[in-house]
């Protein structure tokens, strides 16, 4: 499958000021799936990203005073262009990344839909007046785009969590650099293609694409120019971004790692709860940030609801992303294997039961089994890491207390879900769980109409709806004299 021939979508190299730009060296993506080279991409140099960084400096001076219809129109069209292009970007999305092609299609829609929704909300940046102190003063407050921002991306996501932070800052009226993920940097370079296309002028968008994270990371978190860093991903190397941009007074949005609980209780639609759970477990094969990692059933019903599990969980089909059949595609590195291996294993010694499921997946690939564990304890690596592959892990609780008490046992607090058809029981829990979302008898929360985002150690700032547009912004207040 390797090709080295020039795609017009992805290029070969970093995307700087409107065209594709090569160096001396290159860097393989391989598709999970199968091992196999897809393509490889020329590394970006220290100099092309410092030139990529100025001349976003160079186009936000323009971008800056356009109008909110103009940045609009440019969006929708870009919008619209995702959703033509919707069965390449899919492709390209499954071979680097692994998931279902009909996922990959739902992703491309997803980021789709938060351009479009900021082609709307940009029109909606208002300021506001505020009485003066005296007779002769007035206070006016507007909404001004921060300047150049950056954005460094994950692998789960290739597409739609550029298209969200992107979106946004380019709704606001700033520019954009982005790092994605050096495992999956072909959706990044074919959104920022569209993105031309759709009308952006060269030097609002610069995607760069290499494998010394740290190198580009660093320019990203010190460079003078850049004003705002927005991050998805660990929460360890958050930590790390988020010192240096302190240092250097950026603004930062952390988007990081999760441990959200699923709490069943014993008054809940069982079969809507054992759906949500599917889908909010084997989404992507379990590598969401807002996965369920700990599923709490209250334990009257932990059997019905195991039965109910096990039936489903049989049926499903490992294999490559690209076959039309597969619901759980390959984990994105070996590494990513081992991990889960490891939980399983401490999981096992410490006394859980695991029931794996589908245990003979594709020779080649990143592949790993469904499994479900029960019996989990607090002491197990299982209950508190993430777990990041397809392994539902089970623990029963007795009364209202002791699942607030194990749902907020974790410095995480990005999502939590409940199920439970008791309003007064929601609004106790909702009142008590330390989680910037919340799912109430629903597993899918998200989308661009949502503030998206966590607290404590899940990160801070917000990823869609208005809110979204606040990370991109500064109020600048005119004290005006009458
Ligand atoms: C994530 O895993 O970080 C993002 C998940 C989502 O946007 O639904």
């Amino acid at each position: 499958m390797h090709t080295d021939k020039f795609d017009p979508l992805i290029g070969n190299g970093s995307w700087i000021n409107g065209r594709w730009v090569k160096s001396e060296s290159k860097f393989p993506v391989i598709n999970p799936a199968t091992e196999q080279v897809v393509t490889a991409l020329y590394e970006v140099t220290m100099e092309q990203a410092e030139t990529a960084i100025t001349s976003a400096e160079e186009a936000f001076r323009h971008w800056s005073q356009t109008t909110a219809q103009e940045r609009s129109d440019i969006l929708r069209r870009w919008y619209e262009l995702l959703l033509t292009h919707i069965d390449a970007l899919a492709e390209l999305l499954t071979k680097e990344q692994g998931k279902p092609v009909g996922e990959a299609k739902a992703e491309i829609r997803y980021g789709a839909d938060y351009i479009r929704w900021y082609s709307e909300e940009c029109r909606r940046l208002y300021g506001e007046t505020i009485p003066g102190p005296t007779q002769n003063k007035r206070i006016i407050v507007l909404r001004q785009p921060i300047g150049v921002t950056a954005a460094i991306t994950p692998w789960n996501f290739p597409n739609a969590m550029i298209a969200r932070k992107a979106a946004a800052a380019i709704a606001a009226g700033c520019t954009m650099v982005v790092k994605p993920s050096e495992l999956t940097p072909l959706s990044a370079l074919a959104l920022a293609k569209l993105g031309q296309m759709a009308g952006l002028p060269d030097g609002v968008l610069q995607v760069l694409v290499g494998t010394d994270a740290e190198k580009i990371g660093e320019m990203l978190t010190t460079h003078p120019a850049i004003q705002a860093l927005s991050f998805t991903g660990s929460t360890e190397v958050g930590r790390k971004l988020a010192s240096r941009c302190g240092e250097h007074l950026k603004r930062v949005t952390l988007e990081l790692g999760g441990n959200a609980p699923f709490i069943v209780f014993d008054d809940a639609d069982l079969g809507v709860a054992v759906d949500g759970l599917m889908q909010a477990k084997f989404r992507n094969a379990g590598q969401t940030c807002i996965c369920s990692n700990r599923v709490l059933v209250q334990d009257s019903i932990l059997t019905p609801l195991l039965e109910k599990l096990h039936a489903k969980v049989k049926k499903l089909r490992v294999g490559d992303g690209l076959l039309e059949h597969t619901q759980i595609g390959p984990l994105i590195q070996p590494q990513a294997c081992q991990k889960v291996a490891h939980l399983l294993d401490d999981a096992s010694r410490k006394g859980a039961k695991i029931t794996q499921f589908n245990e003979t997946p594709p020779t080649h690939g990143y592949f790993c089994a469904p499994a479900i564990v029960t019996n989990v304890t607090p002491n197990m690596a299982i209950y508190r890491e993430e777990i990041f592959g397809p392994v539902v892990a089970i623990m029963s609780f007795a009364t209202e207390d002791e699942a607030i008490r194990l749902a907020n046992d974790t410095q995480a607090g990005l999502a939590a879900y409940l199920y439970t058809q008791n309003p007064s029981r929601i609004w106790r829990m909702v009142d008590q769980l330390e989680y910037g979302m919340v799912g109430i008898n629903d597993a899918a929360i998200s989308n661009p109409a949502a503030p998206f985002g966590g607290i404590k150690a899940s990160g801070f700032g917000r990823e869609g709806s208005r809110h979204g547009l606040d990370e991109f912004t500064y109020l600048k207040y005119l004290s005006w004299g009458i």
